[in-house]
């Protein structure tokens, strides 16, 4: 059964662009694929603590020699890890936070970034085992960093998301980005700001082949 994991990290809700056009790729995947499942990953209303030495401590230590207190603290992890395996595709939504990514997202990397299960070494070289999967960046700036642009180099987002993605296996990334969001605090119409948006993610959901290599 083709499997979507759909992550949103706005804690705006009801006003955010990024949650808003995450659904519209959903809406436009299940009309394409109306036997596939959809795994929903909220990381707003998901509690994850930061990285402790416990719990770097309980991933060295190997699986069959773990407590049950580092059980516990991998548990999370364990299930978000086992939403990527689970699924083909990935939808992302990212609002762009301090030039980076928010901080929910950020925490929720740290869980699923693990050797042995996400990457391995291989000859001293870093080998990804998410392979085969596709994930679609959704993501809403406030102001506009379009290559060429002055404030082009201050995108830590997309940069940093190829770069980590790739290093876990998922290297089949697209980016659409919402940029100039502010103009929507400045009286710009949202309906007229998002129109053309959800046509851009409605096209690369129509596009997309189901199978990656
Ligand atoms: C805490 C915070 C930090 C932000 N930092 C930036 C920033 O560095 N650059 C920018 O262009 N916009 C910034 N913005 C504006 C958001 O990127 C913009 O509102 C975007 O639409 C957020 O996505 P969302 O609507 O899905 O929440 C920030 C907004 C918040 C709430």
């Amino acid at each position: 059964m083709p499997t979507l994991l759909h992550l949103d990290s706005s804690p705006l809700y009801g006003t955010s662009i990024s949650r808003e056009l995450s659904a519209a790729f959903v809406t436009q995947w299940k009309i394409l694929q109306p036997d596939g499942r959809v795994l929903d990953r909220d990381l707003n209303a998901t509690v994850i603590a930061p990285i402790t030495a416990e719990w770097v401590g309980s991933v060295f230590t190997p699986e069959e020699a773990r407590t049950p207190q580092q059980k516990e603290l991998l548990s999370l992890s364990d299930t978000l890890l086992g939403e990527l395996e689970q699924a083909d595709e990935y939808v992302i939504g990212v609002p762009m936070h301090n030039f980076g990514v928010p901080s929910v997202l950020k925490l929720w990397i740290d869980q699923i970034v693990r050797v042995g299960k996400t990457f391995v070494y291989v000859d001293g070289k870093p080998k990804g085992l998410l392979v085969g999967k596709g994930v679609t960046f959704i993501i809403a700036t406030g102001g506009i960093y379009d290559a060429q642009t002055q404030m082009a180099s201050f995108n830590f987002v997309e940069p940093y998301l190829r770069s980590i993605f790739g290093f876990v296996g998922v290297t089949d990334a697209t980016f659409l980005t919402a940029g100039g969001t502010m103009a929507l605090n400045y009286g710009q119409d949202r309906a007229a700001f998002l129109t053309p948006h959800v046509q851009a993610v409605q096209k690369h959901a129509q596009g997309l082949k189901g199978g990656h290599a």
